[in-house]
């Protein structure tokens, strides 16, 4: 069953505070996501399988744990999933990044795939999807859909902030993965954006209102 995480750490929920201020500009809105981003992929990575590994010190050989493996990938959503990417690489300098284009259709609400570009072998990886802003659960659902379509079995998926509605519909498509908020607002409004929210992510990101 997958498991909702909510990573309630001051320091995150402070930045997220800011982050959801409407007079906080891209410049700095940028820069508390890739903060947060780098935080909570801790909680996302903490789990990693490690094997113990010979390693001679300046004083004797020792067996001390590795992770068992160096294949793993971020996959933004674009396009605001593109603001989580950089605070996760610094995290796991060596991972490899695969894009997903989706937007919502303004009218219908549904996710429309536009772009995808993944590492070769991405079947062999684990992989964490990104995207800020978890509203109905259709383009985060359509991603990891996608994902295992072609073969992913490991996969994760981390979010800023969620609507209830959002992790049911995730949680009912894709019992196997496991979500990481760093907050789950109230509820939905007419137009499908979280309330209380921090309004259109992308928008934020890169200043297109
Ligand atoms: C936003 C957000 C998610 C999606 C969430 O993207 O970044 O991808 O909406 O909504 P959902 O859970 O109801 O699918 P948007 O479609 O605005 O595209 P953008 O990232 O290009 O701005
Ligand atoms: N997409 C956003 O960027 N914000 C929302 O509140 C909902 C969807």
């Amino acid at each position: 069953m997958s498991i909702l995480h909510i990573v309630n750490h001051p320091l995150i929920q402070h930045k997220l505070t800011i982050m959801r201020n409407k007079d906080t500009g891209s410049k700095d809105f940028r820069e508390l996501l890739n903060e947060i981003s780098m935080l909570m992929g801790y909680e996302v990575t903490k789990n990693l399988a490690t094997v113990d590994v010979s390693v001679m010190t300046p004083i004797c050989e020792t067996k001390k744990p590795f992770l068992a493996t160096d294949k793993i990938a971020v996959v933004p959503i674009l396009r605001a999933g593109l603001g989580m990417t950089d605070g996760l690489l610094k995290l796991i300098p060596f991972a490899k990044v695969g894009h997903i284009g989706l937007y919502r259709d303004e009218t219908t609400h549904e996710p429309v795939e536009y772009y995808c570009k993944l590492p070769t072998g991405i079947e062999d990886f684990v992989v964490i999807v990104v995207d800020p802003m978890l509203a109905t659960g259709g383009s985060s659902s359509s991603a990891l859909t996608f994902l295992k379509l072609r073969g992913v079995k490991d996969v994760r998926l981390m979010c800023l902030v969620a609507a209830p509605e959002g992790i049911s519909y995730v949680q009912k498509y894709h019992p196997d993965v496991d979500i990481y908020v760093a907050a789950v607002d109230e509820k939905l409004n007419q137009d499908k954006y979280i309330v209380p929210g921090l309004g259109d992510a992308g928008d934020r990101i890169f200043g297109t209102k």
